[in-house]
């Protein structure tokens, strides 16, 4: 079986699929290469999300990837949101096959870009950026080098650092 059951349940039954209108932050990230794309809007209280939902125009991975993301980061606060990893993702998804795991990176950056939105609608300086910056093992690229990463839209064009 290429995918788990939980891939499979998550594709088949995404949770939190839609758009927060009066969201606090908003994640657009997309993969130049295959096309795909996520949008994800985040609800914050004092430094907590609250809510999140998404829309992800993309393969099954990325869909499942997006879905399981949304329930993982509800109630996180926006330092630990920002600090999840795709790996981590992909353990929560029971794995995904390596030719997949580029796939994660539209959800976790999405997530990054959004908290990061809400930061800056706030005055406040980005943390997503920084937060990687200093973890000396932070690889957005994982293992799949030739894969290509996630790409902000113009929508959060100054947080391709993410991906430098
Ligand atoms: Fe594009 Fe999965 S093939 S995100």
């Amino acid at each position: 079986m290429l995918y788990s059951d939980k891939v499979m349940d998550h594709f088949n039954n995404p949770r939190n699929v839609g758009v927060i209108d009066d969201a606090d932050g908003v994640g657009e990230v997309g993969n130049p290469v295959c096309g795909d794309v996520m949008k994800i809007t985040i609800k914050v209280e004092n430094d907590v999300i609250t809510d999140l939902k998404f829309q992800t125009l993309g393969c099954g991975a990325a869909i499942a990837t997006s879905s399981i993301v949304t329930e993982m980061a509800k109630g996180m606060t926006i330092q630990d949101a920002v600090a999840v990893t795709k790996k981590q993702v992909a353990e929560e998804l029971g794995g995904l096959p390596p030719a997949k795991m580029h796939c994660s990176v539209l959800a976790t950056d999405g997530l990054k870009v959004a908290v990061d939105d809400y930061l800056k609608k706030n005055g406040r300086e980005p943390i997503a950026g920084k937060i990687l910056s200093e973890d000396p093992n932070f690889d957005p690229h994982g293992e799949e080098e030739e894969a290509p990463a996630a790409v902000t839209t113009a929508a959060a064009a100054d947080a391709c650092h993410l991906h430098e």
